[in-house]
């Protein structure tokens, strides 16, 4: 790259600086999977996974929205990143025309790869039942774009944030027959059988560049410290459920960008880099790593965040939970900066910076 003339860099610094003066990095982000992106969907569902009341959002400049968190998801962040505005929720009636141009976000809380996962709470939209209606959407696009979406949906961002339900509201479920009928690897296995379907689907469509978010250290949440005899460390058996879909998404991913032409499926590894927040807390500002900010019982752990629970941290930033299940708003902005800009021990096999720029 050194040696090239600096006529080219200027034509590089020019396109630069064209796409960020026109707006974002990427034409559009779409959003699929769980409650740590979902920003509102279940709001109009018959549903106990929804969360919109204070005080969620208590942060955020929106206000309740329907997000799990005091401010911005790390889809929220991460289309900052991008030049993106808020991306809208697709099971809103506004979420309509124009607003739609610049991508829709369609999480949807408690959900998973599975379809059953999660329906204990009552409705919800599984990652199928989402990759459909991204279908619809691509519908409208169709006649607002006026027919050629290829390449608007070639360069735009499918970014992936599912799996961690189908161990947390299915697998680990206290009367789950699932641990009996399945080892830690054949589950893995039945959920990425699914999975690689569900990405060839959206591939289909016309995605090509993809976000893929590996597991959390799941056994590092309030919920699952809170419950364990221990709080001062992270439960082992399920940080071990995580590792082992973790190591089979990413050999998963590294096929599947053989396989289909002219794809980019990059495997963010969440358990890596957020695993280290928690263990180098204080290196990153934070001043509690295991215990929730709203919640309570065992490290604010054990009851979900309510609006009647009286809010006690005042201030957020010294969290890296912010309920039971959900990281901060704070801990959202360091998880989307090491995605974007990072480096490969957190994304691989390119950060996303490079991902959208290819
Ligand atoms: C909620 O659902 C009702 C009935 O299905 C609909 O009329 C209304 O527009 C929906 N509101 C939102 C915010 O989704
Ligand atoms: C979910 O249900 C739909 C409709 O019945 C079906 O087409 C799909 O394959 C199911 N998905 C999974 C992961 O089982
Ligand atoms: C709790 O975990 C910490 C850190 O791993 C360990 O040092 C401590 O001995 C554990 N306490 C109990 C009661 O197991
Ligand atoms: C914590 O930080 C140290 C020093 O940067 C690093 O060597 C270690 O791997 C980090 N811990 C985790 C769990 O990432």
């Amino acid at each position: 790259m050194r040696k090239v003339g600096g006529w080219i860099w200027l034509l590089l610094a020019m396109s630069l600086m064209s796409s960020v003066i026109g707006g974002a990095e990427v034409p559009a982000m779409f959003v699929f999977g769980d409650s740590l992106v979902d920003p509102g969907n279940n709001n109009n569902l018959t549903t106990l996974a929804k969360a919109n009341y204070k005080p969620n959002g208590v942060d955020f400049p929106e206000g309740v929205t329907g997000r799990f968190c005091n401010g911005g998801t790390v889809a929220d962040h991460l289309g900052f990143r991008m030049g993106l505005p808020l991306i809208p929720p697709y099971n809103n009636p506004n979420t309509v025309g124009s607003k739609i141009l610049q991508g829709v976000n369609y999480a949807s809380a408690a959900s998973g790869i599975l379809n059953e996962t999660g329906t204990l709470f009552g409705q919800l939209f599984p990652l199928d039942e989402q990759i459909q209606n991204f279908g619809k959407t691509l519908e409208e696009l169709n006649s607002l774009l006026g027919g050629d979406v290829g390449d608007y949906l070639k360069n735009s961002l499918y970014f992936v944030c599912v799996g961690n339900n189908d161990y947390l509201n299915n697998y680990l479920l206290p009367l789950s027959n699932k641990p009996k009928k399945y080892t830690p690897e054949t589950f893995a296995d039945l959920l990425l059988h699914h999975f690689n379907r569900q990405l060839k689907d959206l591939y289909n469509l016309g995605g090509r560049k993809f976000l893929i978010t590996g597991l959390g250290p799941l056994g590092c949440i309030p919920e699952q410290i809170g419950n364990s005899g221990n709080t001062s460390s992270c439960v082992e058996s399920t940080n071990h459920l995580a590792s082992v879909f973790n190591s089979k998404l990413k050999a998963m991913l590294d096929q599947l960008n053989i396989d289909l032409d002219g794809s980019y499926f990059l495997y963010w590894d969440t358990y890596s880099s957020t695993l280290d927040v928690i263990t180098n807390y204080s290196s990153y500002g934070f001043k509690y790593q295991h215990k929730a900010c709203c919640g309570a019982g065992r490290a604010k752990g054990q009851i979900i965040c309510l609006p009647v629970l009286p809010l006690k941290c005042h201030d957020r930033r010294d969290f890296v939970f912010w309920d039971p299940y959900h990281p901060t708003d704070a801990f959202n902005v360091i998880a989307s900066r090491l995605a974007y800009q990072g480096n490969l021990q957190h994304s691989f096999p390119r950060n996303v910076q490079e991902l959208i720029e290819s």
